[in-house]
């Protein structure tokens, strides 16, 4: 059985009983297979992946081969999350994913404007569209706003609190797993909007006949998804937990 953070080996394969939230820590080769299969990882990745494929109607023996096949892929050149600084992860999704967000949702917002005024009638699903893609956009700047000003602060203080005794981190909401329990709530909420924009565009394909915007609009509504997949990943399963261990030792260490 696979336990802890052992990396996956040739013998030691994705296997059904396993989440989707394990495979996806420790294969990262897997994301995209699951991103592509429309399987959640992030906010349902506690679900065995047998039962996952069974929601999504997949063939699990066919999506253990695929998953056994990325294995052998090399992964991109990345940081290994699981032992960089807590202070480096943070400036990552900061300027790597939520800085993506602010600048790709209003302009998929305006896109979403005009593509709506020239094909609404024929494509009703674009009103809900645009609708959601609203909603996610006011969600997401007072998520952010959460993170960046309160929780990403008070993590990067808690780490640099273990090499400086003297500094000691400064919380304005008691301990960790308040605040976790909130965000975590905004990430299913998330969770809930991706997937209406996933349902709503039948997987972001857009008509035979649609134009270079309608197009190019689903495009970066699909970048935009599956970017916002890999932030909530990177903060549900390891930047959450991690943080949570490092002040529960912290806390347990000056008690
Ligand atoms: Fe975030
Ligand atoms: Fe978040």
């Amino acid at each position: 059985m696979l336990t802890g953070l052992q990396p996956l080996t040739e013998q030691n394969m994705p296997f059904p009983t396993q989440t989707v939230r394990e495979i996806a820590l420790h294969q990262p080769t897997a994301i995209p297979i699951f991103e592509h299969l429309g399987i959640d990882y992030c906010c349902g990745g506690n679900t065995p992946i047998a039962e996952a494929c069974a929601v999504a109607g997949l063939d699990l023996s066919a999506v253990l081969v695929a998953l056994d096949f990325s294995a052998g892929l090399p992964a991109l050149p990345a940081p290994d999350w699981q032992v960089a600084s807590l202070e480096l992860l943070c400036a990552h999704i900061i300027v790597k994913h939520h800085d993506f967000a602010r600048r790709e949702l209003p302009r998929l917002t305006e896109l979403a404007s005009s593509v709506l005024a020239h094909h609404g009638e024929t494509h009703p699903e674009l009103a809900a569209i645009h609708a959601t893609l609203t909603q996610l956009d006011f969600h997401l700047s007072e998520h952010f706003a959460k993170e960046e000003s309160v929780l990403f602060p008070y993590i990067v203080s808690l780490e640099r609190s273990i090499t400086d005794p003297g500094a000691d981190p400064v919380s304005c909401f008691g301990f960790l797993p308040d605040p976790v329990a909130v965000l975590s709530c905004d990430h299913e909420h998330t969770g809930v909007l991706l997937h209406q924009l996933r349902e709503l565009s039948h997987n972001f394909t857009p008509p035979l006949e649609a134009c270079p915007t309608y197009r190019s609009f689903y495009e970066g509504l699909h970048s935009l998804v599956r970017d916002f997949y890999q932030n909530m990943h990177l903060e549900n399963n390891i930047l959450f937990p991690r943080a949570m261990r490092m002040e529960s030792a912290t806390a347990f260490a000056t008690a």
